[in-house]
């Protein structure tokens, strides 16, 4: 596979789960990388962030491909840290022509229960956080002129409610209107905006034993939730969140900008 070879690819959250496997994913098909991650942990959220080390490990297994990598430590809720890592990464590697904005996190409660810091901490991550990614790469691409894809990921919970995390689902609902934004923005430059839709997907964010708890105490409310078409039932793994990133991130998808692209096996097909 060297459809991406020549490229270089951003990718938020990089330390692991989605954004390793998209960082390796995009390296497979022949792009160099920037790789971001906060590799600290938020208070707010119950589960721990990636370390450094594991934001190491993705880079050295992006270079046993055979593809070059460059890490960045930083916050995307502080648009200067992640200014400064794309920087040193447009420094090392020259130019960015796919930004995958992935960072993300996910606390619970009713939301008029949620703390300040609790709703700041979510939404700066995963709304802020992608405008703050979008902001730093965009210049450089524009400046070169040879277009580009921004793969921005949401979730099902950005096209439709879900309960106790409204602060999650107004942030990456939020991001629908992030994308379409910037596509009519980018539109002219060639740079396409789209946004993936996942389901529930194997990572360290589900697997916050938080999640079992809530299921079991609220089924009335999770209950519909979690209907899938397809014979297949489960989480989905990474690398097939990564099949359709670097689908949008590549040349197949040179007509298509400006949309959302559910990854549910038909889940929100009723919403
Ligand atoms: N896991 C799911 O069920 C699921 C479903 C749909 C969408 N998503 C979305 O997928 C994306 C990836 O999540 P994941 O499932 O791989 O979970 P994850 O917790 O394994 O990965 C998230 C990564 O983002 C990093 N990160 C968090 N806050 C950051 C910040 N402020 N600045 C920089 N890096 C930060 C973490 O350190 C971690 O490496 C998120 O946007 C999430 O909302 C997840």
């Amino acid at each position: 596979m060297t459809g991406l070879l020549g490229k270089v690819a951003l990718v938020s959250g990089a330390g692991r789960g989605q954004g390793r496997s998209h960082a390796l994913r995009l390296a497979q098909e022949g792009a160099d990388v920037i790789l971001i991650d906060i590799c600290a942990d938020i208070s707010t959220i119950g589960y721990p962030m990636a370390t450094e080390d594991e934001l190491r490990e993705t880079a050295r297994m992006v270079r046993r491909l055979d593809r070059r990598a460059v890490i960045g430590v930083a916050d995307v809720r502080k648009p200067e840290e992640v200014a400064a890592a794309v920087d040193r990464g447009l420094a090392e590697l020259g130019h960015v022509d796919i930004v995958v904005a992935n960072a993300g996190v996910l606390s619970y409660g009713f939301a008029w229960e949620l703390s300040e810091q609790a709703w700041d901490d979510t939404v700066n991550t995963n709304l802020k956080g992608v405008w703050s990614l979008a902001k730093a790469a965009i210049p450089a691409m524009i400046e070169r002129g040879a277009g580009g894809s921004i793969v921005i990921t949401s979730s099902s919970a950005g096209l439709r409610g879900a309960p106790l995390m409204a602060h999650y689902v107004a942030a990456k609902h939020g991001l629908v209107g992030l994308a379409r934004a910037l596509a009519i923005e980018l539109g002219e430059h060639g740079i396409r905006v789209n946004t993936v839709h996942p389901m529930g997907v194997d990572s360290s964010m589900s697997r916050d034993p938080q999640v079992a708890e809530l299921f079991a105490k609220y089924p009335q409310l999770f209950g519909p939730l979690g209907e899938s078409l397809l014979p297949k039932q489960g989480s989905l793994q990474p690398e097939e969140v990564s099949e359709i990133v670097a689908f949008l991130a590549s040349d197949a998808a040179r007509n298509v900008t400006g949309i959302q692209f559910p990854v549910d096996r038909g889940q929100t097909a009723r919403t």
